[in-house]
């Protein structure tokens, strides 16, 4: 699908279908003056009365179809003082998939018609193009491809402007990066395993001018990285550590934002396994690293003007003969011990060790994790907000706002220190869980324990939004690619 800009007139207007947003109550045709110009048989057309501009609702009228502009698709957006750019995101992508239920080619969406909402017009045109493309998201693996007929959106405009260029190019990256972490995360865990999710890492990185190393096992073995190996070790495909740079010239030698990725490939709690009702869904258990590598290379894509790093922690859960067990007793990167107590919680142990790694090799300005950590944050917020916990209340903040912007929700957990104690290990330096009770907070506490104190650190647990159950207008059933977005936008973000 190509985006195109294009300076035209009403009476130019050529498309198989006008898209027009319109609030609750509110007369399309008087709202929108253009369109008595471009499409004068609006006015009469006997359907216009039936549309209400109630939120979700999508209405199209009919000129004959010889005309150059046929239909009107009108886009409900509900009652003018709930308006929100989440409205026209979600509304943008009901009329993409509208065009495709149709069959259709083009269309064409008049941007003049922004200037009638709050908000900014560029804002909200970087909003309605994400969600245009979000709304065209599927994923299949069927061997019959279905395949999307629709080829361009014209938007139209009455002058040439940068910021209308620079809210399409910045909202076709940001939703590519959102598109790629979902076929990550969707892809099943035969076809995706760590060394695959490795390689597409690399094949990435390489083309878009972003460094990319990859330790595999015996290399994971001289780091030390004895959490990670540990969490592999059950699986017949061995553990990769990915390591992402980008690096714009002249500022190689800053600081960088480091993100860092939870990547089980696929988690059946190894020996602790998974009940097998919804363990399928564990094949999106490396939604953390997903988000992290779209990021990194919707960043590279942006041109970006900041250093950022991304660690990847690729390994696969399962229960084996060789596999990690209860009681095991492991060695972190930086020398730390850790006491194994449930083999389910794996993912903390391969980030315990890429915290270490990158608070020492790297020195970064601030980190932030992401990763589908504990059912306890999906029991304690649901599936619409994604835990946030920091030690830095600027970071946290910028983070909250950053997904509030792009429709990514995330609320402020507390690292409670009072619980500190209950990850307190008889014979090691740390248990790696506690109890059932406040679990995504001791999962958070028990990361806080590899990262340098003095750098900003943020915790992200998108276990239940990382999935939606439920197909909507922005993303159909499956994986969400929840946090790419945000990474992303942090990434553009001045953070001191
Ligand atoms: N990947 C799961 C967490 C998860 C649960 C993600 C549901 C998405 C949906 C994680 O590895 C896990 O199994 N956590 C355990 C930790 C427990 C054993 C301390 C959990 O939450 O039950
Ligand atoms: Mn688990
Ligand atoms: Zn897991």
């Amino acid at each position: 699908m190509e985006i195109k800009i294009q300076v035209r007139n009403p009476d130019a207007w050529k498309a198989q279908a006008v898209i027009v947003p319109c609030c609750e109550n509110e007369n399309l045709v008087e709202q929108y003056p253009e369109l008595d110009r471009a499409c004068p048989w609006l006015a009469i057309a006997p359907a216009v009365c039936d549309f209400r501009g109630e939120n979700g609702e999508i209405e199209i009228f009919y000129g004959h179809p010889d005309l150059q502009l046929p239909r009107v698709m009108a886009i409900g957006l509900g009652k003018r003082s709930d308006f929100s750019p989440g409205r026209l995101r979600e509304g943008l992508a009901a009329a993409a998939r509208k065009c495709v239920s149709l069959k259709l080619e083009n269309c064409l969406f008049p941007t003049g018609c922004l200037e009638k909402f709050d908000g900014g017009a560029p804002r909200l045109l970087r909003e309605g193009i994400y969600g245009f493309l979000l709304g065209l998201y599927e994923f299949s693996l069927k061997s019959e491809k279905s395949g999307i007929s629709l080829k361009t959106l014209e938007l139209a405009c009455a002058e040439r402007s940068d910021q209308i260029d620079q809210a399409a190019k910045d909202a076709e990256i940001l939703a590519w990066a959102t598109s790629l972490a979902r076929d990550l995360d969707n892809l099943p865990g035969n076809m995706l395993y760590p060394e695959q999710l490795a390689l597409r890492a690399t094949e990435l990185a390489l083309a878009n001018g972003v460094k990319c190393e990859v330790y595999d096992k015996s290399r994971l073995e001289e780091l030390g990285a004895g959490c990670l190996l540990a969490v592999g070790q059950g699986s017949s495909h061995p553990p990769r550590l990915v390591v992402l740079e980008y690096a714009p010239a002249g500022l190689e030698k800053d600081r960088p934002l480091a993100l860092v990725g939870k990547g089980i490939t696929f988690d059946s709690g190894g020996l602790c396994l998974k009940p097998a009702a919804n363990m399928a869904q564990m094949k999106c258990d490396m939604s953390g690293a997903a988000a992290c590598l779209a990021a990194i290379i919707g960043a590279a894509k942006m041109k970006i003007r900041r250093r950022l790093v991304a660690i990847l922690t690729c390994a696969e859960n399962m229960p084996d003969g060789g596999a990690y067990r209860p009681g095991d007793v492991l060695t972190a990167l930086d020398g730390q011990t850790v006491e194994v107590i449930n083999t389910d919680a794996e993912g903390r142990l391969g980030l315990a060790d890429a915290l270490a790694f990158v608070c020492r090799n790297f020195e970064p300005e601030a980190i932030v994790d992401i990763a589908t950590l504990t059912g306890a944050c999906a029991v304690a917020l649901g599936n619409e907000v994604a835990g946030l916990f920091s030690t830095d209340d600027a970071l946290a903040a910028k983070i909250a706002a950053l997904g509030e912007i792009g429709g990514e929700n995330f609320w402020r957990m507390p690292l409670w220190p009072g619980y500190r104690d209950s990850l307190k290990s008889r014979i090691a330096d740390i248990s790696h869980t506690a109890s059932r009770e406040g679990g995504a907070i001791t999962a958070a506490l028990f990361l806080k324990n590899f990262v340098s104190p003095d750098i900003p650190w943020s915790h992200l647990d998108i276990a239940g939004v990382d999935w939606k159950a439920k197909s909507c207008a922005l993303c159909p059933e499956g994986a969400t690619g929840f946090g790419a977005r945000t990474l992303l936008e942090l990434a553009r973000q001045v953070l001191a």
